[in-house]
């Protein structure tokens, strides 16, 4: 397979920059007349950021599964697709061939819509990484439903949250998942969610690790089952679902301000173009490399980068069901040895975690099949790059620094493996097609190099986040109405002298803990669940492995008892109501939180302490009770 939108020299990449920007519905256009279309579109762009109303290639009819697998039979057909990798390096892999994974899905298809499933409905996926996952997403989009899937990491009421949310009638699940030593449980976890979700009408359970389950009459049925009832129907085909280009494709919940998460909606047509798009010219995948993104599929990165982009682009994409760390710290090492992986990706947090280990793991293994290497979800600290360009990339392989998010659907600024150049730490530049404009609080572009400023995007690409679903005011007051005209993406950014882009990370109340978007709000809405808990405040501190860690600060009303336990406890409440993910760090007990006469939280004072920046927390003069702060500052942990 080859791709026309590949771009391979530095000066084809200042050409189709100055393209993008000039002609962008030229050179979409150009880059979506590669991908298979039932229809080809009317026109490539209409937009305001007003509304926002954001369409691409409007009238142009598709199915994204069709680009996934059907395209690729005839060529690829015997090809590895998905390379599976088990939690326990003693269990056999699997591997499905394109074929493989077009006949699982088609039959999985086919137990979605025996079931009652039709085009747009929503369906939950909450499942461990098993090659099931990328079926039921796939499956999903190929009869025109649209999923959502949640991180097998959240908890009962996180799931409940986002069942209500976006309505979805229809989950799939395992009995349980692996991650590392642990064992989750997550059909329980999913059966305490739907207490308060009566109108889920079917679960379907996948079997994975056999922890006994209850099944409910009539509605929990086992995948198994239901495959067998397709292949006694004689394993029927399953047509894919002509959709519009903006028919939405999925919905995946992020962490916002508020302390609600917000499903970011993607459409089908600009989604599929971006991701393979930006999948082949950031990690300039040539056919036949294997693919390690080392995420979840719970997550964007994972969307985009294990199922989508790769699948859409031919490849053969590496699926791990584990933990790097487990058993022991050099399983990536143990992968990329294995099936002798071209591209790595995965977060500085792993890549801080994996330095602590020293080098013994590393050494142990043969990574001389690595070409390109990549990093995603936070800003990469200058140790942390060094150390996996020496001792991983053995200082010839280009390490990409991809700059995005959930909303904007796949990488927007990154340097281009091995075509343009790479600065430690540094996202570098705009993928063509990208307009990234730094702005000052009112808003202001601040032009030229040597400037810092807040992060937004003035011209809309294919995969930018459509709505926020069930409440398009959100969308609009969240990222288009800070700075009118224009996308805000919530970081901070530097473009140094040479006109390279750093991120800086988070401006608003969003903290970045191992990768994962936290919001403040969210955190304290849980703790202040807890019976004892009067008020709380949450802010995030550098942590050498997570990037950020959670602090708390808590006004408890029993002052009797043991701290540690209590301590505990309220983590625990965290862990219960959102999900281990957001489980604090440090809890510190207070007996006032700093507030202005209008009775606003100064949080930038709490940050300067947990960070320890007690001798500089600036100007307290605005406080109700300046004498607060002497006291939190003797009590920090
Ligand atoms: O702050 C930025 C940080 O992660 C946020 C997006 O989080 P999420 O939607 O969960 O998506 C993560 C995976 C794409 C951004 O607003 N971020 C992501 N990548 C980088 C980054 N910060 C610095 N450098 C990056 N390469």
């Amino acid at each position: 397979m080859s791709y026309p939108f590949q771009i391979k020299s530095i000066e084809q990449y200042h050409a189709a920059y100055k393209k993008s920007v000039a002609d962008p519905e030229g050179f979409w256009g150009e880059v979506a007349g590669s991908f298979y279309w039932r229809k080809r579109w009317d026109k490539v762009l209409d937009w305001n950021f007003k509304d926002p109303d954001i369409k691409w290639f409007s009238g142009g009819k598709l199915n994204i599964t069709e680009n996934c697998l059907d395209r690729h039979l005839g060529t690829l057909g015997n090809k590895p697709a998905i390379i599976w990798e088990s939690n326990d390096p003693d269990e056999h892999h699997r591997v499905l061939t394109y074929r493989d994974l077009y006949q699982k899905v088609v039959q999985f298809a086919n137990v979605l819509k025996n079931n009652g499933v039709k085009k747009g409905d929503r369906v939950c996926i909450y499942m461990g990484m098993v090659p099931e996952l990328a079926i039921a997403v796939l499956a999903t989009a190929r009869i025109g439903a649209v999923h959502s899937v949640i991180f097998g990491g959240f908890s009962a009421q996180s799931i409940a949250d986002r069942l209500q949310d976006a309505q979805s009638e229809f989950i799939v699940t395992c009995d349980g998942a692996y991650r590392g030593n642990k064992d989750i449980p997550l059909k329980s976890v999913i059966d305490d969610a739907l207490v308060q979700c009566r109108f889920v009408k079917k679960v379907v359970v996948l079997t994975r690790t056999r922890i006994p389950v209850s099944m409910i009459k009539g509605r929990d049925l086992w995948w198994e089952d239901e495959i067998k009832k397709v292949e006694t129907m004689g394993n029927p085909d399953c047509p894919a679902e002509e959709m519009n280009a903006e028919d939405p494709l999925f919905i995946l919940y992020t962490s916002g301000s508020t302390g609600k998460p917000k499903g970011v909606v993607h459409t089908c047509g600009g989604y599929m173009v971006y991701t393979t798009y930006s999948f082949v010219n950031v990690f300039q995948y040539n056919p036949g490399d294997i693919h390690f993104c080392t995420a979840d599929i719970g997550w964007i990165t994972g969307h985009s980068y294990i199922v989508y982009g790769p699948l859409c682009a031919g490849a053969t994409s590496v699926l791990f069901e584990g933990v790097p760390t487990w058993p022991d710290a050099g399983r990536f090492w143990d992968i990329v040895d294995k099936y002798k992986v071209n591209v790595l990706y995965t977060a500085p947090t792993a890549i801080r975690s994996l330095m602590s280990y020293g080098l013994g793991p590393v050494h142990s293994h043969d990574l001389s099949s690595l070409k390109v290497l990549g990093s995603v979800g936070e800003p990469i600290n200058e140790e942390a790059w060094h150390w996996y360009d020496e001792n991983i990339g053995k200082g010839k392989c280009p390490i990409v620094d991809t700059w995005w998010q959930t909303e904007t659907g796949g990488i927007l600024i990154s340097n281009l493996a091995g075509v343009t150049p790479s600065k430690a730490s540094y996202a570098t530049w705009p993928l063509p097609g990208i307009q990234p404009v730094l702005v000052d609080e009112s808003g202001n572009e601040l032009e030229g190099n040597g400037v810092s400023g807040n992060l937004c995007i003035k011209f809309p690409w294919p995969s930018i986040i459509r709505t926020t679903y069930n409440d398009h005011e959100r969308c609009r007051t969240n990222y288009f109405a800070t700075y009118p005209g224009m996308y805000f993406t919530g970081d901070g950014c530097l473009r140094d002298e040479s006109g390279y882009y750093r991120i800086t990370g988070r401006v608003d109340d969003v903290l970045n803990v191992s990768g994962h978007r936290i919001g403040t709000a969210e955190v304290e809405n849980a703790i202040n669940m807890h019976a004892g808990v009067i008020e709380s405040a949450v802010v995030g501190y550098p942590h050498d492995i997570k990037g950020q860690g959670i602090y708390v600060y808590v006004i408890y009303g029993n002052t009797h008892g043991d701290e540690n336990l209590t301590r505990q406890d309220i983590a625990q409440t965290v862990s219960r109501i959102i999900g281990p993910i957001a489980r604090p760090d440090k809890i510190q007990f207070v007996s006032g939180l700093p507030k202005t006469r209008s009775g606003k939280i100064m949080r930038r004072i709490l940050r300067k302490i947990a960070e320890g920046e007690i001798d500089n927390i600036g100007d307290t003069s605005a406080l109700l009770d300046p004498s607060v702060v002497e006291e939190i500052k003797k009590g920090r942990l």
